[in-house]
């Protein structure tokens, strides 16, 4: 293969990870320019394009080279790895990127009884994760079997081709539509940056460095409130302590008021009305919550 000197990141075509991982690039200083084919976006500022592909095909590109990196959930990635043992350290979990949140579970239908995993010795599972359940159900020592389907895997039951499920749960909306109840959660998933543990040592390296420092800082201050507010210099130490997070805040002096400060701090997490008025109680004022859009240590 001809190596290549821009980075390119496999991302799903369209699906619930789409949006939210083309806003973190873009938060990231990345833009495109997205070709007729709507398969690849070139990089317009940095030397770093975009393969859109759907998001099963994406840990076997990045295995095999095509891609350097990948924005996938962490069920595909995993299901990958269990199944390609082989990949090892080509193909890891690099960053979890805290947007497209579910659960790989274990759903039976609504008036079937479940204590323990045991249980399901012998039962027919229907999945289109065979790698993870399998995984699953040897560490609890379980023999059941496993049907393995591409898709719509909720109504094997209801068709009597399998006794119960295991499939993604996000809002648990397709489990109550298909008379089906969560039971044992497998993996809890979300997207994540997946790509080799060691990094190109080429410049596509130094490219997977840049980015990786830019998606640190924005998942970093994604979170992160600014507040500002001025108190009487003596309620300091009880407004410090009510501060989300227990930041190191920042005191400037009032000019012409020798007893009064303004209280700058980085809480990490969002700051509650609730918390607010707690400060005001203790003697702050003039309050202002503010979100963070860059931060670079
Ligand atoms: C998953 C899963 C369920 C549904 C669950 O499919 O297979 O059908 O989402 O979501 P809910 O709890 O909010 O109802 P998805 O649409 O992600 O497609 P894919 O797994 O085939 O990529
Ligand atoms: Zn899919």
């Amino acid at each position: 293969m001809k190596p290549r000197d821009r980075l390119r990141i496999a991302m799903q075509k369209s699906g619930r990870l789409t949006e939210p991982a083309q806003e973190l690039l873009a938060r990231c200083g990345l833009k495109f320019r997205q070709s007729r084919d709507k398969l690849f976006c070139f990089g317009e500022g940095e030397p770093v394009d975009l393969l859109l592909v759907r998001d099963d095909d994406i840990p076997g590109l990045i295995a095999e080279g095509v891609c350097d990196m990948g924005i996938v959930g962490r069920n595909v990635l995993q299901e990958y790895q269990y199944s390609h043992p082989e990949a090892g350290v080509a193909l890891d979990e690099l960053r979890p990127l805290g947007f497209g949140r579910c659960r790989l579970s274990i759903a039976l239908p609504q008036d079937e009884p479940y204590d323990t995993p045991a249980q399901l010795g012998g039962q027919r599972i229907a999945t289109s994760y065979p790698g993870l359940l399998g995984e699953w159900l040897r560490s609890n020592g379980v023999d059941a079997k496993v049907v393995y389907l591409a898709g719509s895997v909720e109504i094997a039951p209801r068709l009597g081709t399998a006794d119960a499920i295991c499939d993604l749960v996000s809002s648990g909306a397709t489990l109550v539509a298909n008379q089906l109840r969560e039971t044992a959660v497998l993996v809890e998933s979300e997207a994540v940056l997946a790509g080799p543990r060691d990094l190109p040592t080429d410049e596509r390296g130094e490219i997977a460095e840049l980015l990786l420092r830019r998606l640190d800082g924005v998942i970093q201050v994604r979170d992160s409130r600014l507040i500002l507010l001025q108190a009487p210099r003596n309620a300091l130490d009880e407004i410090t302590r009510l501060l989300p997070g227990l930041p190191i805040p920042t005191l400037t002096a009032v000019d012409g008021a020798p007893d009064q400060v303004v209280v700058q701090a980085l809480c990490a997490g969002s700051v509650s009305w609730r918390q607010l008025e707690d400060m005001k109680r203790a003697g702050a004022r003039d309050m202002l919550v503010l979100p963070v859009e860059k931060m670079l240590a």
